[in-house]
């Protein structure tokens, strides 16, 4: 039986430190080739969490939002992390000079606004659907079920 998109959870994060231990939790399960697609509106919390995940990783540098960028790669001791923030991506075509493909071949990608790449992602991304809830965020996780890992936690 294939990896099919069979893990979901929501996660309720009041604060942000509820972000940061959701961070926490996808960077310990993150490996080589994995994709974790950031979506939700403008201000949904999507580079905070980019943030909490490098940071657990040990990235120690200030993480800026790649907003003009649109890429940012990082090396941490466990592997390679490449932050994708494709808000001013012209066309899904530009996606083919962002090195996503090589980028996924040593280490892993966060995606802010993965709807920008259409169908250009990998089908087995992680997708977490960053809201508001309150004056904090929900985080809605689903993916291939391996991700249920992240409830053992
Ligand atoms: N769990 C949380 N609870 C409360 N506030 C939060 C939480 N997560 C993030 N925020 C706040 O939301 C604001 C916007 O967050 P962030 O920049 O991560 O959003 P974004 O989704 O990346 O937005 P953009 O699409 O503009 O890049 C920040 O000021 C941050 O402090
Ligand atoms: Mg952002």
């Amino acid at each position: 039986m294939s990896d099919g998109h069979i893990f979901q959870a929501v996660f309720p994060l009041p604060d942000m430190g509820a972000t940061t231990r959701l961070g926490a939790r996808i960077a310990s399960h993150l490996r080589p080739g994995d994709t974790v697609a950031l979506s939700g509106d403008l201000g949904a919390g999507k580079t905070t969490l980019a943030r909490a995940i490098l940071t657990s990783l040990g990235v120690a540098e200030n993480v800026p939002s790649p907003t003009f960028t649109l890429v940012q790669s990082y090396e941490t001791s466990k592997l390679s992390v490449s932050h994708y923030d494709l808000y001013r991506l012209k066309s899904a075509r530009e996606m083919e000079e962002l090195g996503l493909e090589e980028a996924l071949d040593t280490g892993a990608a966060l995606i802010e606004w993965p709807e920008r790449a259409e169908t250009r992602l990998p089908q087995d991304r992680l997708m977490v659907e960053l809201s508001a809830e309150g004056d904090g965020r929900r985080a809605a996780l689903s993916g291939p079920a391996r991700w249920r890992e992240l409830l053992n936690d």
